[in-house]
């Protein structure tokens, strides 16, 4: 398996039936990377060394999901300029899923994470991706041919509706 070139990380094991889906969709696209745990609060020195080792390591996007008080994101975004793209996780100790919103989503001028949906790793992955289709014309022609199965489903869904109405319900 070649190097991998996207990391994805999770604050703790729990985290995974989430942020797999950021993995799964990888997978799909045929590109290389890790996963592992790296906790903020529990692991602040593999946190460090996870984020300022990741560039030499050959990464070029990490995809960081947290829960509750979801600081690694917004802690790895401020120890690598690598693009970090963050995922708030409705975890068992989040209190709605807005505390890891804003933990993820309100970060300080300067120090950006680019964060997707409540529990939308899949996106993330898709938005990872799409990152390094900025320069590779293989992902990017991976990535335009991905974006044609959303079109086709959603054609199949207005025409199957416009045919049988209501009753197209599935
Ligand atoms: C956060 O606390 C983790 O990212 C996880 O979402 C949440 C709960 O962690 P566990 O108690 O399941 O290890 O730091």
């Amino acid at each position: 398996m070649s190097k991998p070139v996207i990391g994805i990380i999770m604050g703790s094991q729990s985290d995974l039936k989430i942020m797999k889906e950021a993995a799964v969709f990888l997978e799909e696209m045929n590109i290389p990377f890790e996963v592992t745990v790296v906790s903020a609060h529990r692991t602040p020195q593999r946190m460090v060394e996870y984020a300022t080792s990741a560039r030499k390591r050959g990464l070029k996007v990490i995809v960081a999901g947290a829960g509750g008080a979801a600081h690694l994101p917004g802690m790895v975004a401020s120890l690598t300029s690598l693009p970090v793209i963050g995922v708030p996780i409705k975890s068992s100790n989040s209190i709605d899923g807005w505390d890891s919103v804003l933990s993820i989503l309100q970060m300080p001028s300067g120090v950006p994470v680019a964060t997707v949906a409540l529990n939308g790793a899949r996106n993330a992955g898709i938005l990872a991706a799409q990152v390094l289709g900025s320069e590779n014309k293989a992902i990017a022609k991976k990535l335009d041919a991905f974006k044609v199965t959303l079109r086709k489903k959603v054609e199949a869904s207005y025409k199957s509706i416009e045919r049988k109405g209501w009753k197209a319900i599935e």
